[in-house]
């Protein structure tokens, strides 16, 4: 069984270091870990999952691509089910910003240990990034997948002093704000629009919480206006 990843993933799979041992936390229905086995991209692959389902039927996709030897499937929550030390990087993937930073927060151990984590929140990715500043981890680089007109933000984290950040480091990301590519562009000016749209009816609301929604999501476009 050869697998082809979506562009998520792909862009995800191609942020690992070669050689690495990979963990892949919430793996589903393990394409990554396989995909990374096929490629020569690692050698060694632990892919977690808390969700019964998903694990049978990943055990039965690394079966079928023949690479048990490879990958080692693991039953439980996030980083629990590994030992400081196993494995270089981490991918937690396709679940909400606040669950990942959970993750990390009751693994410290493990999560210190490791070189590199690559994060793709689904949502509240600036929760995740101020979570991720307050623990000690540093946003290396960040992206943007395109899959089906839907945007996901990835970023790559590592254990160190962050040193200072702003609003906007935590809005937009420390990377993204500065990132010039075609794709970045169109993300931002998709993320003006969606805010746009959030704002203009908000405008003729005169409740109180009307009030509170609007001036957050003016903040945040006028971050999101100012790296564009
Ligand atoms: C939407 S899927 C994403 C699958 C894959 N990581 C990807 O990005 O394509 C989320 C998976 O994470 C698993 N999951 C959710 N919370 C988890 C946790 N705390 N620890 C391990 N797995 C978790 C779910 O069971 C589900 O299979």
């Amino acid at each position: 069984m050869k697998v082809h990843l979506n562009d998520r993933l792909l862009l995800i799979a191609g942020m690992i270091p070669r050689g690495h041992a990979v963990a892949d936390i919430g793996t589903d229905h393990a394409y990554l870990p396989i995909y990374l086995v096929q490629e020569g991209i690692s050698t060694r692959v632990i892919a977690t999952e808390i969700t019964r389902g998903p694990l049978k039927r990943a055990i039965i996709n690394v079966k079928k691509a023949g690479l048990e030897n490879f990958i080692e499937m693991r039953h439980g929550p996030g980083l629990k089910p590994l030992s400081p030390g196993e494995v270089r990087t981490a991918v937690i993937a396709g679940m909400g910003g606040e669950t990942i930073a959970g993750i990390i927060k009751d693994s410290r151990p493990v999560a210190d240990s490791l070189e590199l984590m690559l994060l793709q929140p689904m949502r509240n990715q600036p929760e995740l990034r101020r979570q991720l500043f307050s623990m000690g981890f540093k946003i290396i680089e960040e992206d943007v997948a395109i899959e089906d007109s839907r945007y996901y933000e990835i970023m790559a984290v590592q254990r160190q002093t962050p040193g200072s950040i702003d609003d906007i480091d935590i809005t937009v990301g420390p990377v993204l704000r500065k990132k010039r590519t075609p794709v970045v562009l169109r993300y931002i000016e998709h993320k003006i629009a969606v805010l746009e749209g959030l704002v203009q009816p908000l405008r003729a609301i005169n409740t109180a919480s009307g009030q509170k929604a609007l001036e957050k999501y003016e903040r945040e476009l006028k971050m999101w206006k100012e790296v564009l």
